[in-house]
C-alpha cells in the first residue's frame, strides 16, 4: 500500500520503517523532509521510504497515519490538505481527559477514520512479538472496509489485529486500557503490553 505520516516521531518513524520493511511504500511527511534527523530515518527504513511535506505525502498515497501530538492535531491536519476519500489512521492521544478519537473525527468529516496504533509504546511496536504471543493492537471506526485494511497493516508488522466495533466501543477500551497501565505501566515499564487470549 502507498502510506503516509503525518509526523515522523516515535509513533510515525517506528510504524513508517516497519511498514517499509514489509514492502509497503511509505512517505514521510515532515515539516522537514531534508533534515539530518529525516536522512537517519530514511537509512534505517531502506528503498521504500522517502520524505516529503505532509501536504505532498498525503496527495501521493492512500493510508495517512496522523501521529502529532494533540496540540497539534489541528495545525497538522490542515497541512494535509484535501483528505476526501482518505483512509486516516489515529494513534494520537490527548492527555487532557478529552477523546483524540472524537476530535479528529469532528475535524476530518470526509475521510475513513480508523483508531488504532494507540493502545502501546512505540516501543511496543518496534517490537510487538513476545515469548507468550503477540501485543493487541484495538482497532475501531465507522467503516468495515478501512478498518480491515488497518487490522491487515497491524498483522503486517507482528500485531494481534482486535476490531473493538464503533468508537463508543473503543472509548470504554480506552479507559480499561489507561486504568491498566497506571498500575502495570509503573510495574513492567514502557515494553509492557496486552494480548487477548480466545478461542
Ligand atoms: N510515544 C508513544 O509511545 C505513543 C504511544 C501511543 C500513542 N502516542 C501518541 O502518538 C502521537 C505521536 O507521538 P510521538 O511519540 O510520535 O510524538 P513525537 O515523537 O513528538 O513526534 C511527533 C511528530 O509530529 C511532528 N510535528 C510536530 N509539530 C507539528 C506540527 N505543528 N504540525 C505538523 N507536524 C508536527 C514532528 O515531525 P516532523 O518534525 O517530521 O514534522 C514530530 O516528530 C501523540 O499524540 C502521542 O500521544 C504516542
Amino acid at each position: 500500500m502507498k502510506i503516509a505520516t503525518i509526523g515522523s516521531g516515535n509513533m510515525g518513524g517506528t510504524l513508517g520503517r516497519r511498514w517499509a520493511a514489509v514492502g509497503h511504500r511509505v512517505t514521510f511527511g515532515s515539516r522537514e523532509p531534508n533534515s539530518e534527523k529525516m536522512r537517519l530515518l530514511l537509512q534505517a527504513s531502506g528503498p521504500q521510504a522517502e520524505a516529503a511535506t505532509i501536504r505532498e505525502a498525503v496527495e501521493r498515497s492512500d493510508v495517512i497515519l496522523l501521529a502529532v501530538m494533540a496540540e497539534d492535531i489541528e495545525r497538522a491536519l490542515s497541512e494535509a490538505g484535501d483528505l476526501k476519500g482518505k483512509l486516516l489512521i489515529n494513534c494520537t492521544i490527548c492527555f487532557d481527559g478529552t477523546s483524540a478519537d472524537a476530535k479528529v473525527r469532528s475535524l476530518v468529516r470526509d475521510a475513513r477514520v480508523v483508531r488504532a496504533f494507540h493502545n502501546f509504546t512505540w516501543e511496543v511496536l518496534a517490537n510487538p512479538c513476545y515469548e507468550g504471543g503477540r501485543a493487541a493492537a484495538f482497532l475501531s471506526g465507522d467503516d468495515p472496509e478501512a478498518v480491515a485494511v488497518v487490522a491487515s497493516l497491524a498483522t503486517d508488522i507482528g500485531l494481534d489485529a482486535i476490531d473493538v466495533g464503533d468508537p463508543e466501543s473503543m472509548a470504554k477500551v480506552e479507559a480499561a486500557v489507561g486504568m491498566l497501565w497506571g498500575v502495570l505501566g509503573s510495574r513492567f515499564g514502557r515494553e509492557y503490553s496486552l494480548g487477548v487470549l480466545r478461542r
